[in-house]
């Protein structure tokens, strides 16, 4: 039975994979430093996927871990925020469905790379605004080192693996972890200044590897990511009828440390609540939100009661935020 059709976050979930590669590590086979990392990135470490794990295994992880947190399994659809797909084709989500014991609902992707998590959830809480689901898992996850060039010191630093999840469930408006008003944006036209060359529809896999290797124009890039993120969660701000000051939580997309401060200097909110783990898992593409919020409610910084704004920037170029005020809810762990 339907009680409502505002979507309310039940349930928390994250993954990390177990391989810790620190900056010294990288020092060793690039012409990097951990000083460089640390003061241009805000990146210690990050988490790397053994050859063994995808995309798909993080997933499943990460949204078994939400699904416990829920309380209950039962979920009516499953939507999957991935730049980093097992497959091109077909997409992940129902293959995570399937492993999760979820086989038969329906389970798609959503492609907004670092944006996709703020993606997915307007997405799921429109399947659940329309009627078309009463509880949908929504999960984050990518493994950016898989498309890494190894010898590149300005994207292995920068990219972790990962995932977060969680569960929303239909309810009211006025509910602790309803999500409020979102924010979308796109510009299509700056595609080039974060992209995977070959290997789509557009160009077709070669013998190269370098035509398969993430390539990032990063300062511009950087400059796009500090005004958009601003400018959106104003938007989503004013939206939502609230004042920055009335902020507990800036919840970012970890993608460089510099660039949270920036915008929280933009928007006027105090440093002590950006919420940061950019430090021990570098940028996580559409798992960073979700780890962000598991980290912050594992360290007491994130409490229920303390209103949220969650923001993302990412290649397509695409970006946007949302607020909610933070239930009480934990993150899940498997036994
Ligand atoms: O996930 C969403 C999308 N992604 C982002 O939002 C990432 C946005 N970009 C960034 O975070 C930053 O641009 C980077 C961290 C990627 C790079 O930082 P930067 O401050 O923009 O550095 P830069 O690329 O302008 O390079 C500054 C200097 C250059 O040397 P010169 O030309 O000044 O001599 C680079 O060659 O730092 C050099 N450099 C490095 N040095 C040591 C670049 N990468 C490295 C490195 N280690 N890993």
């Amino acid at each position: 039975m339907t009680n409502g059709h505002s979507a309310v976050v039940t349930g928390l979930g994250a993954w990390l994979p177990p391989r810790i590669v620190s900056n010294d590590e990288l020092s060793e086979r690039l012409d990097t430093s951990d000083e460089w990392i640390r003061t241009r990135t805000g990146i210690r470490e990050r988490r790397i996927a053994d050859p063994d794990t995808s995309t798909v295994d993080m997933a499943v992880h990460a949204g078994g871990n939400a699904l416990r947190s829920a309380g209950s399994d039962v979920v009516d659809a499953l939507v999957l925020a991935t730049a980093t797909p097992d497959h091109l084709c077909p997409a992940s989500a129902p293959q995570v469905a399937a492993a999760l014991g979820l086989s038969g609902i329906p389970a798609f992707d959503v492609n907004a790379v670092c944006s996709g998590f703020v993606y997915a959830l307007a997405t799921a809480g429109g399947l659940i605004a329309g009627g078309t689901a009463e509880r949908v898992l929504v999960i984050g996850a990518d493994a950016f080192s898989r498309y890494c060039d190894p010898a590149d010191r300005s994207t292995v630093p920068i990219f972790g693996d990962g995932a977060g999840a969680v569960v929303l469930r239909a309810g009211s408006a006025e509910e602790p972890g309803a999500l409020g008003p979102f924010d979308l944006h796109s510009q299509g036209e700056l595609a080039d200044l974060l992209i995977v060359p070959a290997g789509g529809a557009k160009r077709r896999a070669s013998d190269d590897p370098h035509d398969h290797y993430v390539t990032m124009q990063g300062t511009t890039v950087f400059r796009h990511a500090c005004a958009r993120m601003a400018e959106s969660a104003k938007a989503v701000l004013e939206r939502a009828g609230l004042e920055v000051g009335e902020v507990d939580r800036f919840v970012g997309h970890q993608a460089n440390l510099r660039i949270l401060l920036a915008t929280a200097k933009q928007l006027g909110l105090p440093e002590e609540r950006v919420v940061v783990n950019i430090g021990h898992t570098g940028n996580t593409s559409a798992a960073s939100i979700p780890l962000a919020l598991a980290d912050a409610c594992a360290d007491g910084s994130l409490l229920p009661g303390h209103r949220v704004l969650l923001t993302a920037f990412g290649a397509g170029l695409t970006w946007g935020s949302t607020v909610l005020t933070w239930p009480d809810v934990k993150p899940g762990q498997a036994d």
